[in-house]
């Protein structure tokens, strides 16, 4: 890590070391709300995404799969059960609390057991090159010091002619809806957050990171740069998520 370069920590520049300091503690207070939180700011829609971005991975029976920043393990969930019981699906997370709070879910709970758990930076991953059909990382690389750190390992990680799907906030493409959101973003889901987490400030982290983050045209180009072929984008609920796909 390089101690003296700024990044950003929503619209604060921070140095690496304290921005990887602050999400860790971010998701640590989050962790025990977070699906609930997630549910209630999207209106449950995150589940509808996450559904149609786990279809862009194109699972086969049998195949490998991680999932990165994987979390209280929704995307895991979905894969597990398209790949069947010959194939493999590991949950790859940083954050401990986050990863507890998923494996031990009472939901779907014979599913989550399948699953294989490892707490782990998603920018230095400690698995062989080329093990996995299929990476998917969901609402995470926002949060990475270094994304093209975290995508060129992504690539390291995945086979020839292996997928990667991206699920990850946008902003909506209409204008008067960008608005809506933008006011719904910065003055409504802090409040929902204060209900739900006891504080506003989570939420707001969360709008500003998303802010930050590449349009769907520049995040195509990263990926391009990163080594992935055959990049392609779809936006989901006009804009407001976005799913990218490429190939090794
Ligand atoms: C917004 S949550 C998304 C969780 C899940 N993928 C989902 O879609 O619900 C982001 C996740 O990224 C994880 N994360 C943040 N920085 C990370 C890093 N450097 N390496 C691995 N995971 C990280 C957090 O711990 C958190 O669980």
């Amino acid at each position: 890590m390089d101690s003296d370069r700024l990044v950003s920590f929503g619209f604060e520049k921070v140095t690496e070391k304290e921005k990887a300091r602050r999400v860790m503690q971010h998701f640590d207070c989050i962790a025990y709300r977070y699906d609930i939180a997630n549910t209630v700011t999207s209106f449950g829609m995150h589940y509808i995404w996450k559904r149609q971005a786990v279809r862009h991975l194109d699972l086969k029976k049998g195949e490998r799969v991680l999932d990165v920043c994987g979390g209280t393990g929704d995307l895991a969930v979905l894969i597990e059960r398209a790949v069947g019981q010959h194939g493999r699906v590991v949950l790859s997370d940083l954050n401990y609390a986050m990863v507890q709070q998923g494996r031990y879910k009472p939901t779907n709970s014979a599913v989550r057991r399948k699953i294989t758990y490892v707490q782990s930076d998603a920018q230095q991953m400690a698995f062989r090159s080329a093990s996995f059909d299929a990476v998917i990382a969901g609402f995470g690389l926002r949060n990475l010091v270094n994304m093209e750190a975290g995508l060129k390992e992504i690539h390291r990680l995945l086979r020839p002619g292996g997928r990667f799907v991206c699920l990850e906030f946008s902003r909506p493409s209409h204008a008067w809806f960008r608005k809506l959101y933008d006011i719904y973003s910065f003055q409504v889901m802090p409040c929902i957050s204060q209900l739900i987490l006891g504080s506003g400030k989570p939420f707001l982290y969360l709008s500003e990171s998303i802010r930050l983050f590449p349009g769907p045209d520049e995040f195509s180009s990263i990926l391009a740069d990163a080594g992935f072929r055959d990049v392609t984008y779809s936006l989901l609920t006009d804009g407001i998520a976005a799913v990218h796909k490429g190939r090794k």
